[in-house]
């Protein structure tokens, strides 16, 4: 039965990237950018999707949207698999599915106007006609939505900051009513001071319209205020899944663990006592990922079954997911030290 509540599901998601090497151009291996994903998505919720860079979160943002055809795995948006549907169903869909991106000035075309910009998506799929003063008045009302001023429809996006280049971006995702939006690292390349904002906007924007969101961004200082759930992702899998307050109150994976140490309070007595666990080197490569548990190259506490065995992405808790074989039903009881103090969610 499908389960009305949820509005994207993905199964055992998978995308290798072919690595060419040679005069022949011969495939020599494959990059295994998302390698066995699975999550769900519920109706009107931030999902938070955190890792290093490289880790594989854009390619899944991607592959959901399937602007990388997927090597294999289910992708499941308002029950239906996107995978196995016919051009014509699909642009049906894909028409609720939009994507924010990190660098609003990359990905905004600089000889456009912002009318023609925010305007394109509803020109591209034929749902309004350039020149008309029906997009025009769309574009004015997206425009207001996000916060800019209708009155600068006619400039160009280098004259404007990035915050506001970021919400034309938004303007733009947004002016053909997407359900669901993939926001990939939308805040990373903006000033400290700006990222709230556009934070809050996202979140205004989402109680005002119901929308539901993927955010992805490599640091969890970044996902802790927008997200509801958090999806904690290392070397192309998913390390663990649950709840913001149970990630930070309760972590169980050693990867989490150390994410979380590196994310200071606000309250400076706190911070004081902040213990850091600092992982040792860089993650191994997609390539040529380790055997076992991806993680065990850098774990703190491997055993070894964690050298041979890859560990079940399961659920251990209530909504609590994890792949690691230290973690129990009684929690992290077979992980030693409690490296990490309950975090402050201020
Ligand atoms: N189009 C591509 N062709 C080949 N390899 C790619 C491509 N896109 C991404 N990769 C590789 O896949 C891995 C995951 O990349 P990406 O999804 O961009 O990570 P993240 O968004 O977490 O930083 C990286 O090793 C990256 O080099
Ligand atoms: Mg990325």
């Amino acid at each position: 039965m499908a389960d009305n509540n949820l509005i994207l599901e993905i199964r055992d998601l998978r995308k290798y990237f072919p690595i060419v090497g040679g005069l022949l151009g011969r495939q020599v291996g494959l990059v295994r950018a998302v390698d066995g994903v699975s999550f769900s998505i519920r109706r009107g919720e931030t999902l938070g999707l955190v890792g290093e860079s490289g880790c594989g979160k854009s390619t899944t943002g991607r592959a959901i949207l399937l602007l990388h055809q997927p090597t294999s795995g289910e992708v499941v948006f308002e029950g239906q698999d996107l995978t196995l549907l016919p051009t014509e169903e699909l642009r049906k869909l894909r028409v609720k599915m939009q994507m924010i991106f990190q660098d609003p000035y990359a990905s905004l075309n600089p000889r456009h106007s912002v009318q023609k910009i925010v305007g394109e998506p509803l020109m591209i799929n034929g749902l309004m006609k350039p020149g008309s003063p029906e997009l025009r008045a769309r574009v004015a009302e997206m425009l207001q939505l996000v916060g800019l001023d209708p009155f600068y429809m006619r400039r160009f996006p280098h004259e404007f900051s990035g915050g506001q280049r970021q919400r034309i971006g938004i303007a733009r995702a947004l002016s053909i009513n997407p359900s669901f939006i993939i926001c990939d690292e939308p805040i990373s390349a903006l000033d400290v001071s700006i990222q709230a904002q556009v934070v809050n906007l996202l979140q205004d924007l989402q109680d005002q319209l119901g929308l539901t969101y993927l955010f992805i961004a490599h640091d969890l200082s970044m996902v802790k205020h927008i997200s509801h759930r958090i999806a904690v992702m290392y070397l192309g899998k998913i390390m663990e899944l649950t709840d913001r307050n149970e990630l930070f109150n309760n972590p169980l994976h050693p990867y989490t663990q150390s994410l979380i140490s590196a994310v200071p309070f606000p309250d400076p007595k706190l911070e004081r006592k902040r213990r850091r666990f600092i992982l040792k080197g860089d993650p191994p490569s997609p390539a040529n990922p380790p055997r076992g548990c991806v993680f065990h190259t850098r774990c703190p506490l491997a055993v070894e079954e964690c050298y041979t065995i890859e560990p079940e992405f399961h659920e251990i808790q209530p909504d609590h997911y994890i792949a690691c074989h230290l973690a129990d039903e009684k929690g992290s009881s077979k992980i030693p030290e409690k490296t990490v103090l309950a975090a402050e969610l201020a």
